[in-house]
C-alpha cells in the first residue's frame, strides 16, 4: 500500500492506539455514536440485515470482524444465526457479551484479537463475513480484504457496512449548506454529550482512525480488489450519516450528500 509505506506509522502503533481508544469507548460506544443509532441509520441497518439474511439457511455461520459492542452482531443473533464476533478490544467484547440476552448466548462465540491474525490462524468456514466501521481503523485494509476473499467459497457473502468515504460535493451552494448542517449537527451533539456527562473522544482517534488521513475508504478501490479476487459486487449504497436522524434525513433527501457507504458482495 503506497500511502502507508510513506508514513512512519507502523501496524503495531495503529493496533496499540485502537486498543487504547476502544478501551475508553467501552460501554458508552453507541451512546457516543448516535449516528449509528438514530432512526435514519437504524432503518438502513434493519433493511441491510434483512437483505443479507433473506436467503441464508437457518444454521448459517456469521463472522463479524471488529464487532465492537455488537451493533450488527446482535441483529444476526436475534435472527437465529450462529455468530463469531471478533474484536481487538477486550473492553468492547466484554460490553457486547454483557448485552447478549441469555437465550441468545449459546449462539455466540466471542474472541479478542486482531482481524488479520484471526484470518490467518482460524480455518472455520463462514457464510457471511461482516465488516462494520472497521476498515478505516486498519493499517493495511487491502490485505485484510484479500484474506477475507480467500476465505469465501461459492455462495458466501461479504458485507461492508457504515464505512466512511471521501465526500464528493459538486455544487458550491450545496457544499455550503452541507457544511452548515454538519456544524449544527456537531454543536447539538456536543451539547447533548455535555448534558449527559459523556466525554467525547475525538482527540484520541489520530492513529486509530488510520485510513481517515487518506480521505477514508474509496468504495471504487474496494470493488476493484473484490473483483480482482473473484467476488461479484451485488450493491454499493452511498449516503450521508449524521449524528441526528433528522439531519441525516435532510442531508440525504434534500442536499443529497455522501460520507458513508455499505457494500454487499458474493463469490459466484
Ligand atoms: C468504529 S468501531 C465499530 C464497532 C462495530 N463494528 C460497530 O459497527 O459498531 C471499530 C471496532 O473495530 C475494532 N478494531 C479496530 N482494529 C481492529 C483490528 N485490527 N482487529 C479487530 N478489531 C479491530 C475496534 O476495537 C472497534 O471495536
Amino acid at each position: 500500500m503506497e500511502s502507508a509505506m510513506a508514513d512512519p506509522t507502523t501496524k503495531e502503533k495503529v493496533l496499540e492506539e485502537s486498543r487504547r481508544v476502544h478501551a475508553l469507548e467501552n460501554r458508552l460506544y453507541l451512546s457516543r455514536h448516535p449516528e449509528q443509532t438514530n432512526f435514519f441509520q437504524k432503518s438502513i441497518l434493519e433493511r441491510t440485515l434483512n437483505e443479507v439474511c433473506a436467503d441464508l439457511k437457518t444454521d448459517s455461520e456469521i463472522l463479524d470482524l471488529g464487532c465492537g459492542t455488537g451493533y450488527l452482531s446482535l441483529g444476526f443473533l436475534s435472527r437465529g444465526y450462529r455468530l463469531t464476533g471478533l474484536d481487538l478490544s477486550r473492553e468492547m467484547i466484554r460490553a457486547f457479551e454483557d448485552s447478549i440476552p441469555a437465550t441468545l448466548k449459546p449462539q455466540a462465540h466471542l474472541v479478542v484479537g486482531d482481524a488479520e491474525e484471526f484470518l490467518t490462524q482460524n480455518q472455520d468456514e463462514f457464510d457471511v463475513i461482516v465488516l462494520s466501521a472497521i476498515l478505516h481503523h486498519l493499517f493495511d485494509y487491502e490485505s485484510v480484504l484479500r484474506k477475507i476473499c480467500a476465505r469465501l467459497s461459492s455462495g458466501k457473502k461479504l458485507l461492508v457496512f457504515f464505512e466512511p468515504l471521501k465526500q464528493e460535493v459538486q455544487s458550491p451552494i450545496r457544499f455550503a449548506l452541507h457544511r452548515m448542517l454538519s456544524w449544527l449537527d456537531e454543536k447539538l451533539y456536543r451539547f447533548e454529550m455535555k448534558v449527559r456527562k459523556i466525554p467525547v473522544l475525538d482527540d484520541e482517534y489520530h492513529h486509530s482512525d488510520y485510513q481517515r488521513q487518506f480521505g477514508g475508504i474509496d468504495p471504487a478501490r474496494v470493488r476493484e480488489i473484490l473483483r480482482d479476487e473473484g467476488l461479484e459486487v451485488l450493491q454499493i449504497e452511498k449516503y450521508c450519516a449524521r449524528r441526528y436522524g433528522l439531519h441525516a434525513w435532510l442531508a440525504n433527501r434534500v442536499l443529497k450528500t455522501q460520507n458513508t457507504f455499505n457494500l454487499l458482495a458474493t463469490r459466484p
